[in-house]
């Protein structure tokens, strides 16, 4: 069974890349979501053109990579595409904040990426593709989400040095770095209301994102950054010192 695998898809743009990634990939039979809330992925499920194994798994817990891994024992797939987009972010001071809070987002955008793609490699076929969604964040260290873009810087970094690994047997892996979506992100990370900079900022369409990303993937690019602001702002970022740029881009 050809399949393709999306992390964080029972909302904003996991649920987006759900919904639009046959369009582009129309060669994928089945797709395998993966988030906390089932019902959810189970309501995502029943709008898409192809059947959908609902995976309710908290991939903050170890034992979630468990159950995935004999999930692909059991049903022996061919991943053609697998989106690691579950992620978290919360704001605040470190030495203010929750310490579980802060960790969990080592948790799911660190340790839970590299799980899913070190046990998902294995089934891909030459030719298959990973997308890692990553970040703006990941262009300058952000003081108040110092945790959320060093995890971000973690995952750009992790997508190039993947990609020449896995050059040599036809995969490629493409990061997105998108800005500011209105998603259930803010919410879930106090981040709404309580932030002048996301208040500040052009904010992206997760659908746009989502196609973008998907094009970006097909064409085998390694990164993907929406919009001309942001990809202004990448270029910016890359030729200043992060000790100046730190001093303006706090969250
Ligand atoms: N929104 C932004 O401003 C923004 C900007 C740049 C990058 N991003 C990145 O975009 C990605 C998607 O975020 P989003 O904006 O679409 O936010 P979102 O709507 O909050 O989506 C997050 C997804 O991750 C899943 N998830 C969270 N904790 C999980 C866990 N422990 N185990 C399994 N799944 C979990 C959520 O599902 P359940 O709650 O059902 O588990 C949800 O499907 C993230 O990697 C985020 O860092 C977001």
């Amino acid at each position: 069974m050809k399949i393709a695998i999306v992390t964080g898809a029972s909302s904003g743009l996991g649920r987006e890349f759900a919904r639009q990634l046959v369009a582009e990939f129309p060669e994928v039979e089945q797709l395998w979501l993966i988030a906390r809330r089932k019902d959810k992925l189970e309501d995502v499920a029943a709008s898409l053109p192809r059947p959908a194994l609902c995976l309710g798994l908290d991939l903050c817990d170890p034992m979630s990579f468990t159950t995935f891994q004999e999930k692909l024992l059991s049903e022996q797939p061919q991943v053609l595409l697998l989106v690691n987009n579950a992620g978290c972010g919360y704001l605040g001071n470190l030495g203010e904040t929750n310490t579980v809070l802060e960790t969990r987002m080592i948790d799911l955008n660190l340790r839970a990426l590299t799980a899913i793609t070190n046990l998902t490699i294995p089934y891909i076929p030459r030719g298959g593709r990973i997308i890692n969604v990553s970040s703006i964040a990941a262009f300058c260290p952000n003081a108040r989400m110092t945790v959320y873009s060093s995890s971000k810087a973690f995952v750009s970094h992790f997508t190039v040095g993947l990609g020449e690994e896995l050059h040599k047997k036809g995969i490629s892996v493409t990061a997105v770095c998108p800005g500011p979506m209105a998603t259930e992100f803010c919410d879930v990370g106090n981040i709404t209301g309580n932030s002048a900079m996301f208040n500040t900022l052009p904010y992206c369409d997760q659908v746009r994102v989502a196609h973008g990303t998907l094009l970006a993937a097909k064409y085998r690019r390694t990164f993907y950054t929406p919009t001309m602001f942001y990809k202004f702002y990448r270029l910016i970022a890359k030729l200043t010192p992060a000790k100046l740029m730190v001093k303006f881009t706090k969250t």
